[in-house]
């Protein structure tokens, strides 16, 4: 499991400065300004800060980037990071001076003297995400994390604002973490055994075994298992922080830990990034995760369908029927669009069980998604322009690129089959949307209700802004702003 940098808050006193190893970070404001510690610093470096600040170099640089003085004179430390960061900064520009710090640090202990406070919660986030890293199956010792101090005015009043950023890269880690564990360790039963193990921050979970799906009637999420040595499961997270008794809201994810295509075979080539098919799981349990830590004051149940979709001699056949827990009957034609069997019976149950005020899911569902908006923005679709405008405005509000797609009734006619009450794919044309309607007809009608489908932005091949190359934990900021701004208080 990676965990956030473990970091240190202290009362900041010029005393030390001199003597302080590692990397020290100093902000300056967009026009030079030092402020009191950097004054100070300076004096020590025999006005080396100032050269740089005052150098074409500093003037070039945006808000939010760093400029690096190596071996500076005068002090104990190898580098000093100047970053160019206003006290009415944004809080991307923040995020970004704390991403561009994480780079710079590598492995070396890091002293930021942040006397300004005001963006400290998007700045420590920016340095604590950009600094995670997925090297749990290197053999080489990893090398060490350096470790961080932030040297404040105020350590009591830092310690709050730099805990609410630890809380949600806690659920960001945990979602990247799962989505990048590969499938032979992440099994269907790994998986349940990482999310059962949030009871001890707060949780209820319960895992429910496929005896207990079977009863249940849930054929659509179980056929896609059954060519599968690992158990089919549905894990229940339940974090009642709010109003004993009311409602939840509910959060649904697909959970496919590994997506060969089953019977429908993928190519080889690429197969691999399947194990990133839990992505909608993962997501659904870091935010999870994030609520229980900042104990949100919001009732909220997170459900995932974990399940493998394996080839094998027991595996559901093109042409198979089978029936959902709703009672409708499918016709699965393609064994590789599995992802809307699995959430129809999650979504499906989780209105029966919980009557929810509202529900979101999130799937790798469909490679058109990749299509059509690329690895920028998730496609949202909804049956509820109040729901789906909060989601959008909380995404935007946490750049993750998202952009609503449309539903309709003419597309919901693709999903026709001859043998059954509808089949399982739609064909090419707008296959994002088709998929969209297959899930809508598990949605029952008064139900607020987004499908966001994250093919394109769970896990990426190159760095992001504030993260390494791989899972990027997408969503789980833009749903704990949403859960915190219409669900809480
Ligand atoms: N997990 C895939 C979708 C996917 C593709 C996610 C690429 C991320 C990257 C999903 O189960 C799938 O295979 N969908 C099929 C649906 C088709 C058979 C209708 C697809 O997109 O090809
Ligand atoms: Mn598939
Ligand atoms: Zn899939």
């Amino acid at each position: 499991m990676t965990t956030v940098c473990p970091y240190t808050i202290t009362a900041a006193s010029v005393d030390t400065l001199a003597d302080l190893g590692g990397q020290i970070a100093v902000l300056v404001s967009l026009n030079g300004q030092l402020g009191g510690l950097g004054t100070q610093l300076d004096a020590r470096m025999h006005g080396a800060l100032s050269g740089a600040v005052n150098s074409p170099a500093f003037e070039k640089a945006s808000a939010g980037d760093c400029l690096t003085i190596g071996f500076p004179s005068g002090i104990a430390a190898d580098a000093v990071l100047v970053v160019k960061l206003g006290a009415d900064a944004t809080q991307d520009e923040a995020r970004k001076a704390g991403a561009a710090l994480a780079k710079a640090k590598g492995d070396k202990s890091l002293h930021v003297l942040a006397s300004d406070m005001a963006r400290l919660t998007d700045l420590a986030l920016g340095l604590l995400l950009r600094d995670y890293r997925f090297d749990a199956h290197m053999t080489k010792a990893p090398d060490p994390r350096g470790h961080i101090d932030f040297c404040v005015d105020d350590p009591e009043a830092a310690r709050d604002k730099i805990a609410a950023a630890k809380d949600i890269a806690e659920g960001v880690f945990f979602t990247r973490d799962l989505t990048n564990e590969p499938a032979n360790v992440l099994t269907t039963t790994d998986f349940a055994d990482r999310l059962k193990a949030m009871e001890d921050i707060g949780l209820t979970v319960e895992v429910l075994e496929e005896d207990e799906l079977e009863r249940l009637g849930m054929g659509a999420l179980l056929c896609v298992g059954q060519g599968s040595d690992s158990p089919t499961k549905v894990v229940v997270m339940q974090w009642n922080g709010g109003t004993e008794g009311e409602a939840p809201f509910a959060l649904v994810g697909k959970g496919v830990v590994f997506d060969t295509g089953g019977i429908s075979l993928k190519p080889g080539a690429g197969m691999w990034d399947m194990t990133m098919d839990m992505g909608g799981a993962g997501v659904v349990s870091g935010v999870m995760k994030t609520l229980a830590l900042r104990k949100a004051k919001a009732n909220v149940v997170g459900l995932v369908g974990i399940v493998e979709n394996m080839p094998s001699g027991n595996a559901v056949r093109p042409g198979d029927v089978v029936t959902s827990m709703k009672g409708d009957t499918i016709e699965v034609q393609n064994t590789d669009a599995e992802g809307r069997l699995v959430l129809a019976d999650v979504l499906w149950y989780a209105q029966d069980r919980f009557a929810p005020t509202g529900m979101i899911n999130l799937a790798t569902l469909t490679g058109a998604m990749v299509v059509a908006l690329g690895h920028e923005n998730a496609g949202v679709f909804s049956n509820d322009d109040t729901l789906c405008d909060a989601f959008l405005k909380a995404a935007a509000s946490e750049s993750e690129g998202a952009w609503r797609m449309p539903l309709g009734d003419a597309y919901d006619a693709l999903l026709k089959s001859r043998v059954a009450d509808m089949k399982n794919i739609g064909g090419r044309p707008a296959g994002s949307i088709t998929a969209a309607q297959f899930l809508k007809r598990f949605v029952k009608d008064d139900m607020p209700w987004c499908h966001l489908d994250i093919a394109g932005v769970a896990s990426r091949s190159s760095q992001t802004n504030l993260a390494p190359a791989g899972a990027t934990g997408w969503g789980v900021m833009a749903l704990n702003r949403l859960i915190a701004e219409h669900y809480e208080g």
